[in-house]
């Protein structure tokens, strides 16, 4: 049999050119078409960002505004829709948010064209329709009313109404809006390779999203946040962390939170919510949770060496949880924000297409004899 070189999980193999991200896994920089992070955590929002992405620029002020409409005015959920989602309420978050995202696309008038135009309709809608699918799901598994949303609210405090039936504060809204820019864009992350590989088929939006949606809530990808929070629980005082981390690490488990398939040094995102999650801790009285987060990130700090720090959903969890957000809703969050990361790649991978179909190397037996069944 020829002598292959493989590439399990296709570490460190690149598919193809992107403007979308730049990150560097050394120097821990990451830039959206070429705007750094931290610059547009501190200066920008989630709908200018999704605008960056899609359009390869940043808007004018009427782009801006037009694109800010269109959000707000397309987050109504299609009434089959929301039969759909109350007849599956019991499900977890992500599946309901996956179903209703493929039932949608029994809905949308421009289902079935692939062209940028159309595209971007589509994905001013989902991404209009996503924060207002998990918080209605939200509600009606609790036996409450679904709450219309407000178009005089912004994106991410629209998604705080809509769950918790008031308006938030501008603390809250703010963290809601800086987490969702830091989620936004990942280069060929798992959900946005898949995304890519269901685009690259000429498959249509609702599909790739669908694809990334599913392929976000494993515990390796989108799931980690929800697992942090599992981490904290389990540990359940500050001065149980350290020992409770060297047994999991002794144990061979992965600490959720910590470690990544490019960055091996921090995570530039992971200051942003550390200082948030601080900065609202504070106002809360730091709850002994936050504290065993910190211990947690003590305990982890020989791995550094090995490459092995802080990621973004380590206190991304701390943040929903300190907004009052139930945990299984972690990753429904993170998807709200990853939908203008997964379009900003699927419209690069229909501009410029090659069928995504990458080798397995056969290693079984050849040429075995089949015996009929009588036989065996
Ligand atoms: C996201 O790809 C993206 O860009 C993802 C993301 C995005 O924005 O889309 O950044 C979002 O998914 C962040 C990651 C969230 N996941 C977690 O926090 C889960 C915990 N992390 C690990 O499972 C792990 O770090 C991965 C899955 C994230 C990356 O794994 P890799 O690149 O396959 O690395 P590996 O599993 O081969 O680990 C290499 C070594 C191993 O030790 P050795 O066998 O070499 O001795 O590092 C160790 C691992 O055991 N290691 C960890 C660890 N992560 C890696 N040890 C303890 N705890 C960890 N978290």
């Amino acid at each position: 049999m020829d002598q292959v070189e493989l590439h399990p999980g296709l570490r460190g193999i690149y598919l193809d050119n992107t403007r979308s991200s730049f990150i560097d896994g050394t120097a821990g920089t990451l830039l959206y078409q070429g705007y750094n992070i931290h610059d547009l955590a501190r200066e920008s929002t989630f709908e200018e960002v999704t605008y960056l992405l899609w359009f390869g620029r940043l808007p004018t002020m009427a782009e801006l505004r037009q694109f800010d409409v269109d959000l707000r005015t397309n987050r109504a959920i299609p009434p089959g829709v929301m039969a759909v989602i109350d007849l599956i309420k019991n499900g977890h978050p992500m599946d309901v948010l996956r179903t209703a995202v493929s039932a949608l696309a029994a809905f949308d008038p421009d289902a079935g064209d692939n062209s940028f135009e159309a595209s971007i309709r589509k994905g001013a809608r989902l991404t209009a329709q996503f924060p207002a699918i998990v918080a209605t799901h939200a509600r009606l598994r609790q036996g409450k009313a679904p709450v219309a949303p407000d178009p005089l609210l912004n994106h991410a405090a629209n998604f705080l109404y809509m769950l918790h039936g008031q308006k938030p504060d501008a603390t809250s809204t703010r963290a809601v809006d800086l987490d969702l820019i830091l989620h936004a864009e990942h280069g060929s992350n798992a959900s946005s390779f898949a995304a890519r590989v269901a685009a690259s088929t000429l498959a249509d939006l609702h599909a790739a999203v669908t694809a990334g949606l599913a392929t976000l809530k494993g515990p390796l990808h989108g799931g980690a946040a929800e697992g942090v929070m599992a981490l904290v629980h389990a540990i359940g005082s500050p001065e149980n962390a350290e020992p409770y981390v060297k047994r999991l690490l002794a144990e061979g488990k992965h600490v959720m939170g910590f470690g990544h398939r490019v960055y091996k040094t921090e995570d530039p995102r992971a200051r942003h919510l550390r200082d948030l999650a601080r900065k609202m801790g504070e106002d809360r009285g730091l709850p002994a949770w936050y504290t065993i987060l910190t211990r947690v990130e003590e305990a982890m700090a020989p791995l550094r060496q090995k490459g092995i720090h802080v990621n973004v959903d380590f206190y991304s969890g701390a943040v929903y949880y300190l907004l009052g957000i139930p945990e299984d809703l972690f990753v429904p969050i993170f998807a709200i924000s990853r939908i203008a990361g997964w379009i900003c790649q699927v419209l690069e991978q229909y501009a410029n297409n090659n069928l995504i179909r990458p080798l397995l190397h056969y290693a079984g037996p050849v040429d075995l004899p089949y015996v009929p069944l009588k036989d065996r």
